[in-house]
């Protein structure tokens, strides 16, 4: 047999007329190569050639699964399927016949094996066509939200106090909420025997450690670590054994501290001023009355030019005019003294409740509404 008679190359431009041509159609095609040639094959074996080629030819277009295409498969080029049964009878036929015999098998066994490689693609593309089609993601569809929490009144008014105070220069201090006798009473002046401690009743854990009573007892730690000036904000939780419906058990307080040297009342006077303004608006006065307090020498209540009314009287300031918001004074000597500050320093200190704040700036007129968890209060401070 001669070079003409090689098997069909398969370039592009052959893979191309072999899919027009069918397998049937491109062996007759080289079984006539081979007769010019003067290599004649058997009618039998020639016969036995054709079938398995239109058994691949009529199979392979109707094929729409990977099981159908497997079954196919089998049926020609498995051990036991027609293909291989050709090869097995090839012992049989005679040594001029059995190169060209081998050569029409394996042009078969290729062709076949083409089209059953190309029918596998197409049934995979429809697969991942199919999967992409069913998981397919709508971008335009609407997500599923977190509900949006709200600040707590407390925080607002923490909040706002902290950048009101930290824009004139104060620091933040965070004292422990579980303190000893001695920085929530004694270094405030308030010694074991003193009457003012009847007011602020607590939880004590042991005879030396409580629950503050007030924030006031930071600025003890304060002073006792740091030089003046010394210019701080200590907001925080207090505790004290008080359950009624104006008084809860747990409450927040906000407390400053000023001390530096020639520290006066005004200028106490004038950070409240500007506190007031900035926190209740800007029309808004202060006014101090004298009080008492053990670790301040004079002691004063700060009240605020109703902001509701503007001064007229009204409910919320109960006809007065004017509303009560925190206790201040110059820093008792004995204080300064206790914490080893010397005579060339004077200082002032401020204390309020956060709770009243809150009431007063969002007109809540019930103090156990911030301490009930009640989505349906906390909602309306969101924003
Ligand atoms: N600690 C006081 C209280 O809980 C409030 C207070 C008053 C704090 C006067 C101060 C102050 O710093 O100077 O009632």
């Amino acid at each position: 047999m001669d070079e003409k008679n090689e098997v069909p190359q398969d370039t592009a431009e052959s893979s191309s007329a072999a899919s027009q041509a069918s397998i049937k159609e491109q062996l007759e095609e080289f079984i006539s190569q081979m007769n010019a040639d003067n290599v004649v094959i058997p009618e039998a074996a020639k016969a036995q050639l054709l079938e398995i080629a239109s058994q691949v030819d009529n199979s392979v277009p109707g094929v729409d699964s990977m099981s159908g295409l497997n079954e196919i498969r089998n049926k020609v080029l498995s051990k036991a399927g027609s293909l291989s049964g050709f090869m097995k009878n090839l012992r049989t036929a005679s040594q001029e016949l059995k190169p060209a015999l081998g050569k029409l098998a394996n042009f078969l066994r290729e062709r076949a094996d083409f089209s059953f490689k190309a029918i596998e693609a197409l049934l995979k593309d429809k697969e991942l066509q199919k999967k992409l089609e069913a998981e397919k993601l709508d971008v335009t569809m609407p997500g599923i939200s977190a509900p949006w929490g709200a600040y707590h009144p407390n925080t607002l008014v923490i909040n706002d106090l902290v950048a009101i105070f930290s824009g004139m220069g104060f620091e933040v201090f965070e004292g422990p909420e579980i303190e000893n006798d001695y920085y929530n009473f004694t270094a405030l002046n308030t010694p074991a025997d003193h009457p003012a401690r009847d007011m602020q009743d607590t939880f004590y854990i042991s005879d030396e450690l409580l629950l503050r009573t007030q924030t006031s007892a930071g600025q003890i730690r304060v002073m006792e670590n740091k030089k003046p000036p010394i210019k701080i904000l200590s907001p925080g939780k207090v505790y004290r054994s008080d359950d009624d419906a104006t008084h809860s058990p747990m409450f927040s307080q906000m407390e400053g501290l000023v001390v530096d040297k020639g520290i006066t009342l005004c200028d106490l006077k004038g950070m409240l001023d500007e506190f007031a303004r900035k926190m209740f608006g800007p029309e808004v006065k202060t006014r101090l009355r004298p009080s008492y307090f053990p670790f301040t020498e004079p002691s004063v209540e700060v009240d605020v030019s109703c902001f509701a009314c503007g001064g007229k009287g009204c409910r919320l300031c109960k006809g007065t005019g004017w509303i009560e918001v925190l206790g201040a004074g110059m820093v008792n000597r004995h204080v300064l003294e206790g914490c080893g500050i010397g005579d060339e320093y004077t200082g002032f200190a401020f204390g309020m409740g956060i709770e009243r704040i809150a009431m007063l700036k969002y007109g809540i007129n019930n103090m156990k509404l911030l301490f009930e968890g009640d989505t349906r209060f906390s909602k309306q401070f969101k924003g």
